[in-house]
């Protein structure tokens, strides 16, 4: 696909939405209920003002940094985003692809259009896998022995999502509510005024399912069984002491996504998890909560280094992947941002995504004053 560049990293929202069919830009773009939250990640994280310092050697700029034993390029991986698939042919492999290039991981999400072993085969480096905590553990269990077998190096464990949030765009826009035929054909009359796209996915992107979760759902099944699925079968009873079933099985890294209170954090800590996402599942849940930026400095303070703090929501530059990094993550995930690039430019989208945001991190650091990652901390904040 050829990629008409966008200048930053968030003009690939306005690539995507012409691309997309509505009921996928809407899907991406939205959150929950009034979308409160999902604008509070956006608006705290733009409001957090950096103190400009000059006249420090500032021409070598080293943005590597390790996370659960591996050297990243960047202190950034991408988030896991459902149905990303759809965004862009066999859309998860090119993203895999881009964050392998660019040195950084990529995670897949349970609920991915590519399976497993389809991403692990159009990859060399080993990527993250996202799991939910669905109530046939038979599934889980034979979804993380997958994961493992195929060399996934963390297990990202979602716990914000015990019951989904009403996100009422979807609703508006054809993906969920609307019975049967009406949506499919809502959505097939989407697609075919958005000819690149019913082209490059509609038709070259088949099969459009949900690889990891095909073996439950049968190869025929459509969205509405999908959306049926995820609410019959991700578990609201879990709690904390589901940890174990999962430690049984995975030995590897264990970060816990989701977290937005410290006493939260401090069990993440007790279960001995390896690390932890501040996240709000970026405004798709309960809106209302607070933003990211606003949680992050609190529950680094109550983690005190135990465990590794991630934080994501509302990053779309380089410039705030270096303001999370001051709140305290010592690593940051994209969601939002590398689905739209996905959208609007494939695998190359992706991975010129990425050097903007690289680009943008070296020039926040070079004016702070700061040449290492380790080196950005609350004091470079005004
Ligand atoms: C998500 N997110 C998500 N999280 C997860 O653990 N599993 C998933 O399958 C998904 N799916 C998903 C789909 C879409 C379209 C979005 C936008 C988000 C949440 C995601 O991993 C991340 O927490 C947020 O996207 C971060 O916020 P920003 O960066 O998008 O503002």
């Amino acid at each position: 696909m050829k990629v008409r560049k966008a200048a930053s990293a968030i003009d690939y929202r306005t690539l995507a939405k012409r691309r997309l069919p509505p009921f996928l830009f809407e899907y991406i773009d939205g959150g929950s209920y009034a979308e409160v939250t999902l604008r509070r990640n956006v608006a705290d994280l733009e409001a957090i003002a950096l103190r400009q310092r000059v006249l420090n050697d500032v021409s070598q700029i080293d943005l590597s940094t390790d996370l659960f034993g591996q050297t990243l390029a960047l202190p950034v991986a991408l988030a896991p985003i459902g149905l990303a698939g759809m965004n862009a042919r066999r859309g998860e492999v090119q993203a895999a692809r881009a964050a392998e290039a660019a040195g950084i991981p990529f995670t897949l999400s349970t609920v991915s259009a590519c399976p497993l072993d389809e991403v692990a085969a159009g990859t060399r480096k080993p990527f993250w896998f996202q799991l939910y905590m669905i109530r046939d553990r038979g599934f889980m269990r034979d979804l993380l022995e997958k994961a493992k077998a195929l060399g996934c190096s963390a297990l990202v464990f979602t716990v914000d999502m015990p019951v989904p949030g009403s996100r009422y765009r979807d609703y508006h826009s054809g993906l969920a509510g609307a019975p049967g035929m009406m949506g499919a054909m809502r959505r097939v009359w989407q697609g075919a005024m958005h000819p690149r796209w019913a082209w490059d996915v509609g038709i070259n992107g088949r099969p459009h399912q949900l690889g990891n979760v095909t073996p439950v759902l049968g190869k025929d099944s459509g969205l509405e069984d999908f959306f049926a699925w995820m609410r019959d079968n991700f578990d609201p009873r879990v709690t904390w002491r589901d940890l174990d079933f999962i430690r049984a099985i995975w030995d590897g890294p264990l970060i816990i996504k989701g977290i937005l209170d410290p006493d939260d954090a401090r069990a993440a800590v007790d279960v001995g998890a390896d690390g932890l996402v501040v996240s709000n599942h970026g405004g798709r849940q309960l809106d209302g909560v607070p933003s990211t930026a606003h949680a992050l400095p609190a529950i680094a303070d109550a983690v005190d280094g135990r465990l590794t703090v991630l934080a994501d929501g509302g990053v779309r530059s380089g410039l705030d992947v270096v303001r999370m990094l001051a709140l305290g993550a010592k690593g940051v995930l994209l969601g939002r941002a590398w689905a739209y690039a996905l959208a609007g430019g494939g695998q190359a989208g992706v991975a010129h995504m990425l050097r903007l945001v690289e680009a943008e991190m070296r020039v926040a650091m070079a004016l702070t004053g700061c040449t290492r990652i380790a080196a950005i901390d609350r004091s470079i904040l005004v």
